[in-house]
């Protein structure tokens, strides 16, 4: 992914997570695990990203900042609920599809609301500058997040090296905190 304007960049996030709700959907029985992890860490990356770098500039920017943002985190946090319950219920769960389906009906909503209300005003009161030095930040952590599947990997990757929705949360936090200098 070569963006190097933040709105671009999660709009073209928003573009791979309904490809992958696709993938999850679409995928055979002994696919859907793997397909499922990767849609898991994207979001978590994603929405984490959000959280970290543009919803605090959008609360200081823009006009009802705070109410605009406040309504998208707790969209965030509706998604996040359902996020992790369907991954420890795992995708075996009887209830897994009617729930991805809540969570992409949920997801898909928000990611509207942010582009509508948020991102197109982001974009008319931020520097380009501004928004390439957010860009990097968020390009940091989608290295978190591989699209694309590694044969062979997938169980390995998901269990070991990320574990959680919240430990890839909680490092993809440590990594935009790092490539904003902030520690
Ligand atoms: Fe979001
Ligand atoms: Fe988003």
């Amino acid at each position: 992914m070569a963006e190097h304007d933040v709105i671009d960049l999660l709009m073209a996030q928003h573009g791979q997570i309904r490809d992958l709700f696709d993938e999850v959907e679409k995928a055979p029985p002994d696919k859907v695990d793997g397909a499922f992890a990767r849609l898991t860490r994207m979001l978590s990356v994603h929405e984490t990203a959000e959280e970290e770098i543009v919803h605090p500039y959008a609360r200081r920017k823009l006009d009802n900042g705070q109410g605009v943002v406040g309504d998208r985190l707790r969209e965030e946090n509706h998604a996040k609920r359902l996020l992790l319950d369907l991954d420890r219920n795992g995708v075996d769960h009887p209830r897994f599809w009617e729930r991805l389906a809540e969570l992409r009906t949920v997801v898909t909503m928000h990611a509207r609301g942010e582009e509508r209300y948020e991102f197109a005003r982001l974009r008319a009161c931020t520097s380009a500058a501004e928004r390439r030095a957010m860009a990097a930040a968020v390009r940091a952590a989608e290295t978190l997040a591989p699209v694309r599947p590694h044969p062979g990997t997938e169980s390995a990757v998901k269990n070991v090296l990320l574990g959680t929705p919240m430990a890839v949360m909680d490092r993809a936090r440590e990594v935009i905190r790092k490539a904003l200098g902030k520690r």
